[in-house]
């Protein structure tokens, strides 16, 4: 029998209200750092003004510790500021270039100071992220929180990630995602230290970025006015929505999303799909195709035939394009798609037999080839490089392509075994837009497949059929989030969450790291963050059955 003394003391220390006595700290930070040594004790904020003491580093580096500073000013109403020595600061930032990797930090937290070590800015965002995961949720708050100790459990930190590469994408296309909704997402990837967004912008169903050469691609090709109803079915039993959707991109947002991922340490990857998936386009500029059209902008799912005829003015009208799109994205790689591009039409147009005999290609494939080098070169003359789907190596693959590998791992093992560049994302383990509960039924209506968070999670992207010479092409792992049947951001949320805080724990540490009970126990908290932010996760990891009932 437990005294009313201790029972209400159990109480409250059920609701964190007060510290126990030698209660262990809890850590749960995602991605994990690679090591992290639990000390007793906390750092705890008190007052309202924190000093901040710079020591050697770059203005940028101050930028870093924007954001947690906006978190503690909104959710705790403490203001971090610079201050002159760092005798009176709670935070130390130290330049430390013994650390080579620009995304590598050190972070100490004694119970009278924190000390974050970098080299660089993004060393001190992601230590800054890591500080704001260290801290009670409620630091997520839109609104000061009164009665909440802000309290760091002490710690040392060496962390650095295992590759360059760590990306999420975001078809726009199939279904239209605000300006505004955009920067929510690029907040969900700061958070979880993903440095690159993929951003898919152009499709059969829509085309999402203003061209100012060019204007009926949004005019036209951004709006459709029928789209499937539900799931994938044939023709007698297919049902339609008959409602115009779209929308676009103004390069003046463009710019202004780029600028709000680049403060948050994030490239943006634009993708401009060619030569297939390209039936928007052709619905403004039906002199592209191989056919001349007419075309709608599709509201249906799929693979289709028309695709860009390879004359002469196609090449014109795609260096235009990206004579404006390049100047948007400072990221030194442009993806140019390749997917899915069927040969139907080049077979019968005699422009592209033309093309073919004029530059000795064997076959459609090699035309493909062709293709991707011909837009490759032109964007090499712009200091920028090219990744494809990986049915650029079909036909040839142009020389410094990177490859990303979806269907399967085995076109990024060829392409490392060439010396390519890899980003792995197999649709197997990194398509987001499958079901990942066995209860589908209750799950909104999906492309198809299972994929539950910890097939995500236990996806090893290194292929044990590389050397560790090739595996070095592997750069890195990203998670694909196709729109089908995403139809508004609550269900984009639902797909994505927490199987995203899988595909980050991925690209941060190495697999001999990875532990699934561990992320179990710290995806339990970090939905705590999900819940006061207000993003609407799937809870089918709580009923998996490999997570312990606490
Ligand atoms: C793809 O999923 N078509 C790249
Ligand atoms: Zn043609």
């Amino acid at each position: 029998m437990k005294t009313v003394k201790q029972l209400v003391l159990i109480c409250a220390l059920s609701l964190g209200l007060v510290p126990a006595q030698g209660q262990k700290n809890e850590y749960a930070i995602i991605p994990a750092p690679l090591q992290l040594k639990a000390q007793s004790g906390q750092f705890q904020f008190t007052g309202d003004f924190v000093g901040v003491f710079f020591d050697g580093v770059d203005a940028a580096s101050e930028q870093a510790l924007r954001i947690l500073a906006f978190r503690l000013r909104d959710a705790a109403g403490i203001h971090l500021g610079p201050v002159a020595n760092a005798q009176k600061a709670a935070i130390v930032c130290v330049r430390n270039t013994k650390l080579t990797n620009p995304e590598a930090y050190k972070l100490t937290v004694a119970k009278n100071k924190i000390t974050i070590e970098a080299s660089d800015a993004a060393g001190f965002f992601y230590a800054a992220q890591t500080l704001r995961q260290l801290l009670p949720v409620e630091i997520e708050s839109a609104t000061v929180q009164t009665g909440v100790k802000w309290t760091v459990p002490c710690c040392q930190i060496n962390d650095a990630p295992q590759y360059s590469y760590r990306g999420m994408h975001l078809d726009v296309a199939r279904h239209f995602a605000s300006k505004e909704e955009v920067m929510r997402y690029i907040d969900q990837l700061a958070l979880l230290k993903i440095n690159t967004f993929h951003w898919h912008l152009t499709e059969d169903q829509g085309w999402r970025i203003e061209i100012k050469k060019y204007p009926k691609l949004t005019s036209i090709g951004a709006w459709r006015y029928r789209t499937l109803d539900g799931a994938y079915v044939s023709v007698p039993n297919r049902k339609w929505k008959m409602e115009k959707h779209g929308g676009f991109y103004t390069q003046d947002e463009i710019k202004e999303v780029v600028a709000y991922a680049a403060a948050r340490h994030i490239n943006v990857l634009p993708e401009i799909e060619m030569p297939g998936h390209a039936v928007a386009a052709l619905a403004a500029y039906p002199e592209l195709s191989c056919s001349g059209g007419p075309f709608e902008v599709e509201g249906l799912w799929g693979v289709f035939n028309d695709i860009y005829c390879t004359r002469e003015e196609t090449f014109a009208f795609l260096q235009d394009i990206l004579d404006e799109v390049v100047p948007l994205f400072p990221y030194s790689y442009v993806h140019i798609g390749g997917d899915e591009a069927p040969k139907t039409r080049w077979k019968r147009c005699a422009a592209c037999q033309q093309r073919m005999a004029d530059e000795g290609l064997h076959d459609e494939h090699e035309l493909q080839s062709y293709f991707i080098r011909r837009m490759g070169n032109y964007l090499a003359t712009k200091g920028k490089k090219i990744i494809g789907w990986d049915e650029i190596l079909e036909g040839g693959l142009a020389e410094g392509a990177t490859v990303m590998s979806w269907r399967g791992t085995e076109g990024g093992i060829a392409a490392a075994k060439m010396g390519h560049d890899v980003i792995m994302t197999p649709n197997g383990y990194m398509y987001l837009d499958q079901y990942q509960s066995e209860e589908k039924d209750k799950e909104p209506c999906a492309i198809g497949g299972y994929l539950p968070i910890e097939k995500v999670y236990n996806y090893n992207p290194l292929p044990s059929e590389l050397t560790a010479e090739q595996n070095k092409h592997i750069i890195g792992v990203q998670g694909n989030v196709w729109t089908e049947y995403m139809l508004n951001e609550d269900i984009r949320q639902f797909r994505i969450f927490p199987r995203i805080d899988a595909v980050a724990e991925n690209g941060w540490l190495p697999q001999s790291k990875k532990n699934y009970p561990d992320f179990k126990r710290r995806l339990q908290q970090m939905t705590k963050r999900y819940d006061i932010m207000g993003i609407k996760y799937s809870q089918a990891f709580i009923s998996n059955p490999m997570v312990e009932k606490k």
